[in-house]
């Protein structure tokens, strides 16, 4: 089944576009403090450092529904990971938060998936749960760093908040912390921006030429013939590796394009793109809505679906999302979060992807069901393809 890459690829044009900037996207949004840092992960080290300088508490209440690298900067910190059960349509079961959120708690983590944030109502919850009891609430953005929902920019929602900007850009790395209550101000000793361009933002830079390269060429080819098979690529996950490596400081390279985004175009493209799943994939029977509406401020990071028949064909187009922590895998307390983790696909939406890719690309794994060739027919998700790298987005 020829692929729809799962993210945006770099081209010369982003680092010389007009567009106003992430700045100026934050600014219109709010005034709270923010810096830049390599990952999510990172900034989110700092959120946990900054909550330990105010706060007592040595147990961090998250969702189980989290990737497994989510929970390294925790247990860097020296805290508790405790996991809290999820509802079927991506919300926190509160019932159980409530049962997990003591004085010992010293933050609870809210995560608004695949770039939607939680409903206010769900947010609102949760931040007086934490304040009955002297906890933070944590609003992990990481999906949705163009999202604004009734709480407000996704990621301020919280006394402190992340969003990772390199899950919607073609970019290397990037992330922003904010810091929502003044209370919890103080140093960020690991945020910052790199002044010039290293090694490895040349290998990036070459790596997305060569990407941009092989796609056009993958797409010359699958217009002839009417679509190759990709072999997946197996990715090793070592969720500490990842989380190394995710430390640091913000490259000159995603800074650059950072500054030059254009926040509303790109959301209106990413939109535009869902639109086109949640259209044609409402015809399938074999596949269950997660969101019932977007939200009007949106930027959604993919489309996702759950797959109530894993045979169903469209499947080849997506990935089941996220690899759980070991103490969530298999363990029957979570048996939401496992059912979402095995049968919750994702569906590519960025900007380099245009509505009539997106259905040519149903239409022709659907055609093999149909009874077209089944030449390129493969239960196996499609092979992700991001410049230059394997790891965790
Ligand atoms: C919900 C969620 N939070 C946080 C992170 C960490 O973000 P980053 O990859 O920028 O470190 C991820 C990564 O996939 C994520 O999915």
């Amino acid at each position: 089944m020829a692929a729809l890459h799962r993210g945006p690829s770099l081209s010369p044009r982003s680092l010389v576009a007009s567009g106003p900037g992430f700045d100026r996207f934050v600014r219109s949004h709010t005034e709270y403090e923010y810096a830049y840092y390599r990952s999510g992960k990172w900034a989110f080290r700092d959120a946990l450092d900054l909550a330990m300088a105010a706060r007592n508490g040595s147990e961090v209440v998250l969702p189980a529904y989290i990737p497994d690298g989510f929970v390294e900067p925790i247990r860097e910190a020296g805290l508790t990971p405790r996991f809290h059960r999820m509802r079927a349509d991506l919300r926190p079961d509160l019932g159980d938060v409530r049962s997990l959120v003591d004085g010992d708690t010293l933050a609870v983590v809210s995560v608004g998936y695949f770039g939607k944030p939680q409903p206010i109502e769900v947010n609102e919850a949760l931040r007086s749960l934490c304040d009955a009891h002297g906890a933070v609430l944590v609003d992990d953005a990481a999906h949705g760093a163009f999202s604004v929902g009734e709480g407000g920019l996704a990621g301020t929602v919280g006394h402190l908040g992340f969003a990772s900007l390199h899950k919607a850009l073609p970019i290397p790395d990037g992330a922003v912390l904010y810091v929502a209550d003044e209370a919890l101000r103080g140093t960020l000793p690991r945020s910052g921006v790199a002044s010039g361009p290293t090694p490895a933002d040349l290998r990036y830079l070459a790596s997305a030429s060569l990407t941009r390269a092989r796609r056009s060429i993958r797409s010359a080819t699958r217009r002839r013939s009417a679509g190759q098979s990709s072999p997946p690529t197996p990715s090793a996950r070592n969720p500490r590796a990842l989380y190394r490596r995710s430390k640091g400081e913000m490259s000159w390279l995603s800074a650059r394009v950072a500054r030059r985004v254009d926040p509303a175009a790109i959301r209106r493209r990413r939109r535009e793109n869902y639109a086109v799943w949640e259209r044609l994939f409402a015809e399938r029977p074999g596949l269950a809505q997660v969101y019932p509406s977007l939200g009007v401020e949106t930027c959604p990071q993919y489309y996702p679906t759950v797959l109530t028949d894993l045979a169903e064909p469209v499947a080849v187009l997506g990935q089941p999302w996220p690899p759980l922590p070991d103490e969530v895998r298999a363990n029957d307390r979570f048996a939401v979060t496992n059912h979402l983790a095995a049968c919750l696909y994702t569906f590519p939406v960025h900007p380099d992807l245009t509505p009539a890719a997106i259905e040519a690309a149903i239409h022709r794994a659907t055609d093999v069901e149909a009874g077209g060739s089944d030449a390129d027919r493969s239960t196996t998700p499609v092979a992700v393809s991001l410049p230059g790298s394997t790891r965790e987005r």
